[in-house]
């Protein structure tokens, strides 16, 4: 059966060589009508390398036929590529196509954990919605937030519930935290990892990585910090978490600095990965095993994201049972 043509977003620089990093996205358009793949790149690239990107296969988005429209609108009215700086009409717009993977996302994360964490998980579904459609209020966001929910499974439940523990974390925390703040806080843990979407997708699942693997992996935090530079909407505070989340207070770790914040997304992230079966781990860990060994591991996560952890998922689901 033959494909009909892709879309390209800008479609204007097909052939071009742009001067300046510019951002765009592919969609992919099938013999039925729908709209199943979205790419998103902001490198200046050749007609020969754009022709090769069209070649590579990636996951699929699927879009209902309503949300094509949205979507085939959306591209229509939009067209710096760049994407800031859009009428309310299309940010509602941009709202209405992303809120179903924003739902099935959350829900699929809650799926995933233990039943003794979801309770204190469930009440941050609001602030963590009102977090998304920030970040899809521009343009850059809005294709960026499409490509991760189009990437790996994992990637997107993970990025959720980093997302869902920082949250539940600073609703308990007892230092003054402006709103502004804790917004920046949740959408940094949200987009933690969106430098993995130019990672090769096998590594994900790889136990054991290879030297030359490692390297390439320990770029995600500073090409996510690279990628988010471009949305105007991102918080100065959320981009050093993006690029600090893996930095450690002992001064291990790698990508950008230790800031409070970074420390304790950080903490959130690995605590995260113990809770539920990762692609490259299928034991899990309940809340307070994962929190000793993350204790255990002296000098690589911050002391009071350690005793907010234990004060919420350890101690808080003790209280709730007894
Ligand atoms: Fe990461
Ligand atoms: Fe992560």
């Amino acid at each position: 059966m033959q494909k009909k043509p892709y879309i390209p977003f800008p479609s204007k620089m097909l052939g071009m060589k742009p001067e300046a990093e510019l951002d765009f996205d592919v969609f992919e358009e099938t013999p039925q009508g729908r709209i199943v793949m979205c790419y998103h790149r902001h490198d200046p690239l050749s007609k020969d390398q754009f022709n090769k990107l069209l070649r590579h296969e990636k996951k699929p988005l699927f879009v209902s036929q309503e949300d094509r429209q949205h979507l085939i609108n959306y591209i229509g009215s939009h067209s710096g590529g760049l994407g800031e700086g859009l009428s309310l009409e299309q940010k509602s717009l941009s709202t209405q196509v992303i809120t179903p993977f924003i739902e099935t996302a959350f829900i699929e994360m809650l799926n995933s954990l233990p039943a003794e964490i979801r309770p204190i998980i469930e009440p941050t579904q609001a602030g963590i919605e009102a977090c998304a459609y920030d970040i899809a209020s521009s343009g850059t966001g809005f294709s960026l937030m499409l490509r991760l929910f189009c990437s790996h499974d994992y990637l997107v439940r993970h990025s959720f519930l980093v997302a869902a523990l920082s949250l539940a974390a600073l609703t308990e925390d007892k230092r003054e935290i402006s709103s502004q703040d804790r917004r920046a806080i949740v959408t940094g843990a949200l987009l933690h990892d969106i430098g993995m979407l130019r990672i090769d997708e096998d590594l994900y699942a790889k136990p054991d990585l290879l030297p030359e693997e490692w390297t390439e992996m320990r770029l995600h935090p500073e090409v996510g910090q690279k990628i988010l530079n471009l949305c105007e909407n991102i918080p100065a505070k959320s981009l050093a978490i993006i690029a600090g989340h893996h930095a450690q207070p002992n001064g291990r770790g790698y990508g950008g600095t230790a800031s409070e914040e970074a420390l304790l997304v950080g903490a959130m992230d690995a605590f995260a990965s113990l809770l539920v079966a990762t692609p490259y781990r299928h034991k899990v860990f309940n809340a307070a095993d994962a929190w000793f060994l993350m204790k255990e591991d002296e000098g690589h996560f911050d002391d009071y994201a350690l005793k907010l952890i234990n004060q919420i998922f350890v101690n808080g689901w003790k209280k709730r049972a007894a």
